[in-house]
């Protein structure tokens, strides 16, 4: 397995919860968050020590801050991580850095540290521009702080800006969708992510949802909306690179293709994933534990699962079929020294047949018009490769 050249880190903190989240974020105080920064400093430098016993001093080009709300740590605090970053790894010159922000959480003056420290991407979490219907997911935003907040990431010098939407909430219509769209389209930024709402286990949403309390779209509506999003997107330049991401022209997420195309990354931070010399690993996630850890000089990873060869072509599937790219032959060959066809070739041909997998020889991809079943796609490849 080729050395990681990509890192992920994890920032745990959020202003408040939205109602939908179940990702690892904490509402806490700034003292935590102090003491969660030396914790990482500390975590980096002995993930760097394992990677460099390994593979050498490795270059890094993509990282991706992560959260929580990575906007919510001092420039102070950003700079200590950078540094660190800057002290064990070698950076690209072509380095793509990106950090997720809430709109309205970052000013000026953090948005220009953050580009003088080399960060040069932003991913701000839009989610609708409905103001209603942002009070009802929670959101501590509306829909004028993020056309401010891409105004001031632009003059910070932030050329690569992308906003994340949601559809499928509760309430939302095909033309809050529309709207949302043009507003993205007006902004100027040049990549979008799009989430059908997932209710997630111990949410609010969920609590409300058990309660009888959450009215959602029904699966059509949600599918319209997509459909629109999509349509409309890609009408207007935009490429649609995966199944939840649109950029214009080479605007994709270099980091995110990582992931997609089964390659390693490395991971800190409470609760991250890393996949690095084909095994996973996972970080404890309760914010004590993992200070603890990384304070007495133990790596805080909760779990490591080596992943198979059948594995690792299964994930190759699952996760470069999200892609437009697909999943191609010749690099897969080489890569997991089966061919693609030997191992899943009786589920390839089924799928070909119903039209929902494109085939041209060289590569398999699905067909856009089904990817709102691409779960179903998916699905038919899980333990293909043990059978
Ligand atoms: C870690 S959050 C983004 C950064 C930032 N904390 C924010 O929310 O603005 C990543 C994105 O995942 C999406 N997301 C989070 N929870 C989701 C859920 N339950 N269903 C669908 N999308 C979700 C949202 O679009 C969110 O912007
Ligand atoms: S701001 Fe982002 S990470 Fe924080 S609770 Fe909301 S969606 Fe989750």
């Amino acid at each position: 397995m080729p050395a990681p050249r990509s890192l992920y880190v994890h920032i745990p903190f959020c202003g408040s919860k939205c109602f939908y989240c179940d990702f690892n974020s904490y509402v806490t105080g700034t003292a935590a968050r102090q003491t969660y920064v030396d914790a990482l400093v500390k975590e980096m430098a002995m993930l760097a020590q394992d990677v460099q016993a390994r593979y050498g001093r490795v270059q890094l080009d993509t990282i991706f801050f992560g959260g929580g709300t990575p906007t919510l740590l001092s420039l102070e605090q950003w700079q200590d991580v950078a540094r660190t970053i800057r002290c064990y790894f070698e950076l690209s010159p072509d380095l793509e850095w990106t950090t997720e922000a809430n709109p309205g959480s970052a000013d000026r003056e953090l948005l220009s540290g953050l580009r003088e420290i080399g960060v040069n991407r932003i991913s701000f979490g839009a989610q609708t521009f409905n103001d209603t219907l942002l009070q009802a997911i929670g959101r501590m935003h509306d829909a004028s702080d993020v056309d401010k907040s891409v105004r001031a990431a632009r003059a910070a010098g932030f050329e690569r800006v992308s906003l994340d939407l949601m559809i499928g909430l509760p309430g939302q219509t095909a033309s809050d969708v529309e709207d949302a769209v043009a507003r993205v389209l007006h902004s100027g930024v040049s990549h979008v992510s799009a989430y059908g709402l997932k209710v997630e286990p111990g949410t609010t949403f969920a609590k409300w949802q058990a309660a009888g309390h959450l009215v959602l779209p029904e699966e059509d509506d949600e599918a319209d909306m997509y459909e629109a999003l999509r349509s409309t997107l890609i009408s207007q330049g935009f490429h649609q690179y995966e199944i939840s991401n649109f950029a214009r022209e080479d605007e994709a997420a270099r980091h995110n293709l990582t992931y997609w195309r089964n390659l390693p990354y490395l991971a800190a931070g409470a609760g991250a994933h890393g996949y690095v010399a084909g095994t996973r690993y996972e970080n404890v996630r309760a914010l004590d534990v993992y200070a603890r850890l990384a304070e007495s000089g133990s790596r805080p990873v909760a779990e490591s699962t080596a992943v198979s060869p059948l594995e690792a072509m299964e994930d190759a599937l699952m996760l470069g079929l999200r892609l437009s790219e697909g999943v191609k032959r010749d690099p897969f060959l080489r890569r997991y020294g089966a061919a693609l066809d030997e191992v899943f070739g009786r589920a390839i041909r089924s799928l070909v047949d119903r039209g929902w997998l494109l085939d041209d020889g060289d590569r398999i991809a699905i067909d856009p018009a089904y990817y709102p079943v691409a779960n179903e796609i998916f699905a038919s490849f899980i333990g293909v490769a043990a059978r």
